[in-house]
């Protein structure tokens, strides 16, 4: 970072007062040194939003989310970050230093703007089109037909082009010029054509309301037979497909105004987006079609913890579930699928059964586990006994992807009741298969990063447990409690490579005159995630509430924890090693080394923990 940015946000950051600063959105309480609120960035009746004025941050039990009083400000208003600086700046009368304008950088500021105020212009003229022009009738008329009224076509702004020509005359006439028409994906080939001619259009509009591409549909009877229903925008200079998520900046319209549901609901497309938004949905969002990127599921995680899959019932919709809904878990984000009744789609759903009917199908949303088993289930028949065979096989292969022996046992039994299999026996053929996958996906020889994570494969909760522990010590060491020492845990104790960077930053910042500022590692590490998570250890922390010699000694217990994953890490990296090594005195001394870390796995002393070789 700029050097001069880096002063000047340490120094916004002590000035612009978080408490005051947050304060002037929510009403805050006092809760003893600190101040708490209802998080504004969930819906909350309970309020679980802490606001700590000295260590200048902020974190929300309930959801997680966390930040420095900058962040707050792009969060809530929903700008960019250097937007928030500014606007924290203009409050508390400092003047942003002069940086050195990168003329590189004004001059793609400047393009952006310009083509940014095309779109805008562009999505003024097609709105005009539909609600002022004779010839927009047709179209309103056929909004009307799907239930879109003049109040869902204000709010979604819709338009439709008349013509092929109309929108470059108009654009010409405000002084654009064809280039950055060009540029924007508006219009193409040699006459300049509309790229949307003749449709209906629906603008897309960023997270912050900004109109960042178009998508068209046909809408008139002769041209029922065009097999694009559908056109959108291309990727180009200001419109990344590939990160798009419809509807978010309605969502974030609706949180300030209070409204904020637990969950968002993920469809298809912005149709269906609008058709929920008519009949009074309005949590839903959506991607660019059914493909959707891992770039677009970290923008959906930003906004929401709790996800609705819901997909047309139709093939395709179902094969992209099968397709997303693994990317989507993976990523962390609470998710369910919610299954349309065949063939049908969310607007048709709402068509047929009305708002009450589509939120019926959303209250019986299944997990993927779930899913899974039941695209099993209806894929044999399971009156014949080829159709159970084949049903278990494909149960089996579903259910080893499980974790936790919990949810085996959970899900096995219902798959046991439908075939009357022995649970022992489908217990025992999950198990054979797990093995049977582990073995095919054996590497060679492990790096570094593998032994890590290997050491976990036997044991999930050995693995929560170490990574509970890390983040413990780390909550206590960055409150600076008395009994904790920075210096203690040597940096490659650490499993977790987040975790390894934030010891090393509260290290270095132990020496500097401020000490360590919690509000300060927001800005200095970018994994906001991990920090939030080593934040939310304080809830782990209300077991102890009042007991400091049990949360002492719960410290030292997960510093024995940390410095034994450790020392088994270490003793497996030397037993691959022996493997491989051919030099018998290297192997002897390898072994003697493995001897050595096996004793002090076994102590019960800290101190024995550390190693000198
Ligand atoms: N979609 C899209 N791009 C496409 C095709 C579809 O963005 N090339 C979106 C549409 O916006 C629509 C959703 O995906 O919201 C569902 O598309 P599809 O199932 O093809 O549409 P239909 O339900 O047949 O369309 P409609 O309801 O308008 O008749
Ligand atoms: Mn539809």
């Amino acid at each position: 970072m700029d050097n001069d940015l880096g002063q000047f946000l340490a120094d916004l950051k002590t000035r612009a007062n978080i408490k005051d600063v947050v304060g002037s959105y929510v009403q805050l309480r006092r809760s003893g040194s600190d101040w708490v609120c209802c998080c504004p960035f969930h819906n909350e009746k309970t309020p679980s939003m802490y606001v700590h004025e000295r260590q200048r941050y902020f974190h929300c039990f309930g959801c997680g989310k966390g930040g420095d009083v900058i962040t707050f400000v792009r969060d809530i208003e929903g700008m960019s970050y250097m937007d928030a600086v500014k606007k924290l700046a203009d409050q508390y009368h400092m003047t942003m230093p002069e940086f050195k304008a990168d003329p590189e950088h004004e001059k793609k500021k400047e393009r952006k703007d310009v083509l940014q105020s095309i779109m805008l212009e562009a999505n003024r003229y097609y709105y005009n089109n539909l609600v002022n022009k004779e010839d927009g009738k047709p179209g309103l008329a056929y909004l009307e037909s799907r239930g879109f009224g003049k109040d869902i076509v204000d709010k979604y702004r819709l338009g439709v082009s008349l013509s092929e020509d109309g929108l470059q005359r108009y654009l010409r006439l405000k002084k654009y010029n064809v280039a950055d028409l060009q540029a924007c994906g508006l219009v193409s080939g040699q006459n300049n054509t509309d790229f949307f001619a003749n449709r209906l259009i629906v603008p897309i509009l960023d997270p912050n309301g900004k109109v960042v591409a178009f998508g068209g549909r046909i809408y008139k009877e002769e041209d029922k037979g065009n097999p694009a229903k559908y056109k959108n925008s291309n990727t180009n200079e200001v419109f990344e497909k590939g990160r798009c998520i419809y509807g978010l900046n309605f969502v974030r319209e609706d949180r300030k105004k209070g409204i904020r549901p637990d969950e968002l609901i993920l469809v298809e497309g912005y149709m269906d987006v609008i058709a929920l938004g008519a009949a009074g949905i309005t949590n839903v969002i959506a991607g660019m079609g059914t493909a959707l990127t891992e770039e677009q599921i970290v923008e959906i995680k930003k906004n929401t913890q709790k996800l609705l899959v819901c997909y047309d019932g139709d093939e395709a919709g179902r094969k992209a579930t099968s397709k997303n809904a693994p990317m989507i878990e993976a990523s962390g984000i609470d998710m369910k699928i919610v299954l349309l009744p065949k063939g049908m789609d969310p607007d048709e759903v709402i068509k047929a059964e009305g708002a009450e009917g589509f939120k019926k199908y959303c209250d019986s949303a299944l997990n993927l586990i779930e899913y899974r088993l039941k695209l099993c289930e209806e894929a044999y028949d399971l009156d014949t006994a080829d159709g159970r065979q084949k049903y278990l096989k494909a149960c089996i292969v579903a259910l080893s992807d499980l974790d936790s022996p919990a949810d085996i046992e959970i899900y096995s039994n219902e798959v046991q009741k439908k075939v009357g299999v022995a649970h022992e026996t489908l217990i025992f053929e999950i198990e054979r298969y797990k093995g049977k996958k582990k073995l095919a996906a054996a590497p060679v020889e492990k790096s570094k990063e593998e032994t890590k994570a290997s050491i976990f494969n036997a044991n999930e909760g050995d693995r929560q447990k170490l990574i509970s522990s890390e983040r413990f010590v780390l909550n206590r060491i960055l409150h600076g409690i008395d009994y904790t020492d920075v210096n203690i845990v040597p940096d490659e104790w650490f499993n977790d490579a987040t975790c390894e960077l934030v010891i090393k930053w509260a290290r270095i910042k132990s020496k500097t005159p401020g000490g360590i500022v919690i509000g300060d590692i927001y800005s200095d590490i970018p994994d906001s995630e991990l920090i939030d998570k080593i934040i939310n250890e304080d809830e782990e922390l209300k077991k102890f509430r009042n007991n400091y010699e049990k949360e002492k000694a719960h410290y030292v217990y997960c510093l024995m924890n940390i410095a034994d994953a450790y020392l088994l890490r270490r003793i497996k990296e030397l037993n691959d090693f022996c493997m491989k090594e051919t030099d018998s005195a290297e192997i002897e001394k390898a072994k003697r080394q493995i001897s050595i870390l096996s004793s002090k796995r076994f102590s019960k002393v800290l101190e024995d923990k550390y190693i000198d070789f």
